[in-house]
């Protein structure tokens, strides 16, 4: 199967098994993306699968054959940080980290459509990422941290 991931045009084996997330970690090497329930509740396999935030251990890998996928590692460009990546470092917005590549990209997303979001739409963006350190005070400010200078950079 054929994958654009993060740009890069990748061939490799997947059986009728092999899920996404799968596909993007031990086949790609990107171990950013992280696996979590495999139930698909977490939100630690968040991937942007055609334009889209996905959880890819719901996904399997054939079905996205052809497709583009970006993932956690895509956000920095080289040492230059993501303004969403900025504003949670300096929000203090992650513990563990374990559902930060996640919630990073649903942040992406949801400044992507909302520039200047509100609690409550930052809430029900984050809705299927589950943060265990429950850090949902500084991740709410984060969000909404980075929407400001997204907005203020153009
Ligand atoms: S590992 Fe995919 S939603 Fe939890
Ligand atoms: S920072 Fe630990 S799960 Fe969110």
């Amino acid at each position: 199967m054929r994958l654009t991931v993060n740009g890069v045009e990748r061939e490799f084996d997947a059986d009728g098994r092999t899920l996404l997330v799968h596909a993007v970690r031990e086949r790609a090497g990107l171990t950013g993306t992280h696996v979590g329930c495999l139930t698909g509740d977490c939100g630690a396999c968040t991937v942007v699968l055609d334009g889209r935030t996905t959880k890819s251990c719901s996904v399997l890998a054939l079905s996205a054959d052809g497709g583009e996928v970006e993932t956690v590692e895509s956000l920095a460009d080289g040492d230059a940080l993501h303004p969403v990546q900025e504003a949670f470092w300096d929000e203090f917005a992650f513990q563990c980290g374990f559902c930060l590549p996640g919630m990073l990209l649903t942040a992406k997303e949801l400044i992507e459509s909302t520039p200047d979001p509100t609690d409550e739409q930052i809430l029900a963006a984050i809705n299927g990422n589950l943060c265990r350190c429950t850090g949902y005070n500084t991740i709410v400010a984060a969000v909404r941290e980075a929407a400001r200078r997204v907005r203020e950079a153009g």
